[in-house]
């Protein structure tokens, strides 16, 4: 199997990595190149949200990809970065974190991790910007978030060493990115992503896209990543775009 050939660019300050590597891939970044920064000005998240990302409080990291999976394909890629990252935190950190659809990386129920899948066009074809930003410290998230984020060294106990963080990250992603194109293609990562995750089965969750809520007990994924939901009247709902909220 061929493994990504990661390189690494480091910054102290970008408005954003994901920006920065996007630039980057228009003139011709190869696959595997990373971006790295000690702090964000513009940290982007999901649906147009800031990531605050003040210095040394998070590890702000992009690669750039370009799968060779069909496109249809394609939602399994944040699924597999979420999978490399659980691994990554449970080597690097001995965190034992849980994935909520589709791809946040929750410690006790608060988030710990985002990331942000971006598809680019590029002269040498579309490419996916995977974004990932990783609490390191309380400093990384704002006040108001206090009660639904938390941080490696607040999950542990410990403090987070970034760059023993960042190699284990760089070698998952390049195992589960390897599975994904030639290993054991979209079924390794929605297995590998069903076996991490509390939310996979058996779930009551409320699931929001902006307009509409459904309300359903979580039933395993499609192939392509979609999650299904059963519904109070006995019918699967398939879930490709929304935040997924807990029902208590
Ligand atoms: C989310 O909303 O959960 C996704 C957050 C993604 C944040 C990371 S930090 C590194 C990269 N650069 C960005 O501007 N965003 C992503």
């Amino acid at each position: 199997m061929t493994h990504l050939n990661t390189k690494v660019l480091r910054f102290e300050s970008l408005p954003s990595t994901n920006t920065e590597l996007s630039r980057l891939a228009s003139e011709g970044a190869e696959e595997g190149v990373s971006v790295v920064a000690d702090e964000q000005t513009a940290g982007r998240g999901r649906l147009q949200r800031a990531w605050s990302s003040p210095k040394g409080a998070g590890l702000y990291f992009s690669i750039l990809l370009r799968p060779k999976i069909a496109t249809n394909y394609w939602p399994l890629i944040t699924m597999m970065a979420a999978v490399a990252v659980y691994d990554a935190l449970g080597d690097a950190c001995r965190l034992q974190a849980d994935i909520k659809w589709p791809n946040d990386l929750l410690s006790g129920e608060r988030k710990i991790c985002g990331i942000l899948a971006e598809a680019i066009e590029t002269p040498s074809g579309r490419a996916v910007i995977v974004g990932i930003g990783i609490n390191l410290t309380g400093d990384a998230y704002p006040a108001e978030l206090a009660e639904v984020a938390t941080s490696v060294s607040e999950a542990t106990g410990r403090p987070a060493d970034r760059e023993v963080l960042l190699t284990s990250l760089l070698r998952w992603l390049s195992h589960w990115y390897s599975l994904l194109n030639e290993g054991g293609g979209p079924e390794s990562i929605v297995s590998g992503w069903s076996s991490r995750s509390s939310y996979a089965f058996g779930r009551l969750v409320q699931v929001s896209n902006g307009d509409e809520v459904w309300q359903g007990t979580t039933c395993g994924l499609e192939r392509d990543g979609a999650l299904r939901l059963r519904t109070s009247n006995d019918e699967i709902k398939l879930i490709r775009a929304g935040d997924v909220y807990r029902v208590r």
